[in-house]
């Protein structure tokens, strides 16, 4: 990441800010403590990611930067037990993903812009073959995947002018799951592990800035 590039931000607004994104990480830790079923896991968290969806002031620029060439996917956060990880996903103009699978429950929520997603199933003879339409995201919607419920697809920008994000909750340490792509023409299957974008994540646990401007207000 070139911070040197970025604007800066003024620190007490910059930890302000982030504050949707800590409470929807304390909001899933609990969720997950609770080792419920994956459908009503999915559901509780589901309802946290509408929320911290619903506003579009939280992300770091550091998070939201796009490639030239290809998407990226930044690292917002891992749970220390890997039950979940958040990730950003920044679509430049037009780029889109190979068809892909997860091999966990994941949950991928429009931030800004719009992707659209194409579902694949296998058919009688084992081909991949779309299932149902492809489906266009807007911020706020929310979509599933899960290796229980349709696990392969295919995720593109809608845009070929102007970036588009979304924020994506997994049921693991997303970058580290062995999955795999699919070669439609060919029926090939290869195994891939997505890593990250970048080996720094966004530092949301400053929050000195804040405390220190309750100890000033305390003290005058
Ligand atoms: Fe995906």
């Amino acid at each position: 990441m070139n911070t040197a590039a970025e604007p800066r931000i003024d620190p007490l607004v910059q930890a302000k800010s982030l504050a949707p994104l800590r409470e929807f990480i304390a909001t899933t830790t609990r969720i997950v403590e609770q080792d419920q079923p994956e459908p009503e896991r999915v559901e509780a968290v589901r309802a946290a990611l509408a929320t911290l969806i619903a506003n579009d002031t939280w992300l770091p620029e550091s998070a939201a930067q796009p490639h030239p060439e290809h998407y990226q996917q930044y690292l917002l956060h891992c749970d220390p037990l890997e039950r979940f990880s958040v990730v950003s996903f920044v679509w430049g103009p037009g780029q889109r993903t190979p068809v892909h699978d997860h091999m966990v429950w994941g949950l991928i929520g429009m931030l800004r812009g719009g992707e659209i997603g194409q579902s694949f199933t296998k058919n009688g003879v084992g081909e991949l073959v779309p299932h149902g339409d492809a489906a266009t995201l807007s911020p706020g919607d929310i979509e599933l995947v899960s290796p229980s419920t349709g696990d392969i697809h295919q995720v593109s920008n809608v845009y070929d002018d102007r970036v588009s994000i979304s924020i994506h909750v997994y049921g693991g340490n997303i970058g580290a799951v062995s999955r795999h792509v699919f070669d439609l023409q060919s029926g090939a299957i290869k195994p891939f592990v997505s890593g990250y974008s970048s080996p720094q994540m966004p530092n949301i646990w400053d929050v000195s800035h804040i405390v220190r401007e309750r100890i000033q207000k305390e003290g005058a």
